[in-house]
């Protein structure tokens, strides 16, 4: 285990070397060779790096660790996935409640995997754990932490979050990107009309990828709004033209894959639940009673089809680690001092498949989303695709309006099935870890258009 040193040195002063010292420090530099000076020197450089940032011993008690190694910490041990890395790091080494000390290199991170730990930090101690890390790369990608997403908490953040919730994607505002709602389904249905023409499955993983020309037409409607708050000058802060690019690149990258996402688990798990699928369908057919197209409210009616889009985001979230988060101050949580400046790494993979929160949790059963109170809004931390607490995602009627429209089309106006010859067993279940969680292996799915009459 890393030992834990001094937080700073004027606090905790490293101890000043003797004459004697210096003459062996000096000895043994004469036995290295002249050009492995800026070596040593830059391990000189790291060492302390490592010896500043890690918690000093002095700071009571911390979360159990796993062994780490000086510099690079435990990252060698994250094997795989980092989710199922840091659940197995969890498991193996972490107090069952759900804690773990880990060092990403010589950073303390705290991975948080249990739906108590979990209320923990987004509830009891949300405040002190509403920051992000203000690293170079987040700052090279929001116009230097003018976004909402890696905004330092604060004043500016407050704002444009409030921009985002309240004027951007709200339910009155998403009801009104209708048309960009179709743009997006049109792109689809040509795709997947193609493929049955030309007697191909439709590649639904790449299909669904976001497609930057698409993404960009869609997000015309967000623009609008945009350019219009701009000009609101009760705002009490300034929307100037990086502010702009700024949350536009937020809707970009948060929107997009992990919207595509969701499509592509949710019909994963049809093509290998048909029961589950036909149950979905039956609710469509019977709400549309063979209306051509789509509304809001049909959409608002369709429970079981929530229900299963609220089961795979359980099993497969697409963002199986919440964004991370950095302690504001120092904090005792559940009995461990966690030191300001601490990373925070809420793992809700593991925590949507806890045992002891979810009976058979391994199983996909959209149906106990169906008697139950949970959902992405009413929950006991235990069902966090979004996030929670200040920090918790804005999008989710944004998302979940395109989600819900599009697989309720796609089960309306075709039937699907796995291509001949592949079995469900065949199909592979592996997930990447990227901006989302995609399936690793593209899924390939036979579509056959129904006609509608259409009244
Ligand atoms: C299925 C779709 C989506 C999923 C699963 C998702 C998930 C998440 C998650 C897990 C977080 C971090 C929450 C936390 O730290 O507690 C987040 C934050 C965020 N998301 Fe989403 N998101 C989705 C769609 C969207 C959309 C459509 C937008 C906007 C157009 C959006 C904008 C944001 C922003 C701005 C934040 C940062 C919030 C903050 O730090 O205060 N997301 N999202």
């Amino acid at each position: 285990m890393v030992p834990h040193k001094t937080k700073s040195t004027t606090e905790f002063p490293l101890p000043n070397p003797t004459i004697s010292q210096y003459h062996i420090m000096w000895s043994l530099m004469q036995l290295v060779p002249f050009y492995s000076l800026p070596l040593i020197l830059g391990a000189a450089f790291l060492f302390i790096k490592w010896y500043k940032s890690t918690p000093p011993t002095t700071f009571k008690k911390l979360p159990p660790s796993p062994p780490s190694l000086p510099l690079i910490g435990n990252i060698h041990q994250l094997k795989g996935t980092v989710h199922e890395a840091f659940e197995s790091l969890s498991k193996r080494y972490g107090d069952p409640r759900g804690l773990v000390l880990v060092y990403i290199g010589t950073i303390p991170s705290l991975v948080v995997s249990t739906t108590e730990a979990a209320r923990e930090i987004m509830k009891t101690h949300d405040l002190a754990f509403a920051d992000r890390p203000a690293t170079r790369m987040f700052k090279a990608i929001s116009y230097n932490l003018k976004d909402g997403t890696i905004a330092p908490y604060g004043e500016h953040w407050r704002q444009v979050k409030s921009i985002l919730t309240l004027h951007l994607l709200c339910t009155k505002t998403v009801q009104t990107f209708e048309a960009m709602r179709r743009r997006v389904l049109a792109g689809y249905l040509t795709k997947i009309n193609e493929c049955f023409m030309s007697n191909k499955p439709v590649e639904l993983t790449s299909m669904t990828s976001p497609d930057p020309v698409v993404a960009a037409d869609g997000f015309t409607p967000l623009i609008e709004v945009l350019l219009k708050i701009q000009k609101d000058d009760n705002l009490g802060i300034t929307i100037d033209s990086d502010v702009v690019k700024a949350l536009l690149l937020d809707a970009y990258v948060a929107a997009t894959d992990t919207t595509a996402s969701v499509i592509q688990w949710v019909m994963t798990e049809f093509l290998l639940n048909p029961e589950i699928m036909k149950k979905a369908k039956d609710e469509v057919n019977t709400i549309l009673n063979g209306r051509k197209d789509i509304t809001g409210e049909d959409l608002d009616k369709m429970t079981y089809l929530k229900a299963v889009i609220m089961e795979t985001t359980r099993l497969h979230p697409p963002v199986p680690i919440l964004l991370p988060r950095v302690a504001r101050q120092d904090v005792n949580v559940m009995g461990y001092d966690i030191a300001e400046g601490t990373r925070v790494y809420v793992n809700v993979y593991a925590i949507m498949k806890d045992p002891k929160v979810w009976v058979n949790p391994e199983k996909f059963v959209p149906e106990r989303f169906l008697d139950s109170s949970t959902d992405f809004i009413k929950h006991n931390f235990e069902l966090l695709p979004f996030g929670a607490g200040r920090r918790a995602c804005p999008g989710r009627i944004y998302s979940m309006a395109i989600d819900e429209m599009v697989l309720a089309t796609f089960l309306y106006k075709y039937e699907w099935s796995l291509p001949q010859g592949v079995k469900p067993e065949d199909v592979d279940m592996e997930g990447t870890f990227g901006l989302a969680n995609h399936k690793k292996v593209p899924l390939l799915a036979v579509a056959k258009p129904i006609t509608i009459d259409g009244k």
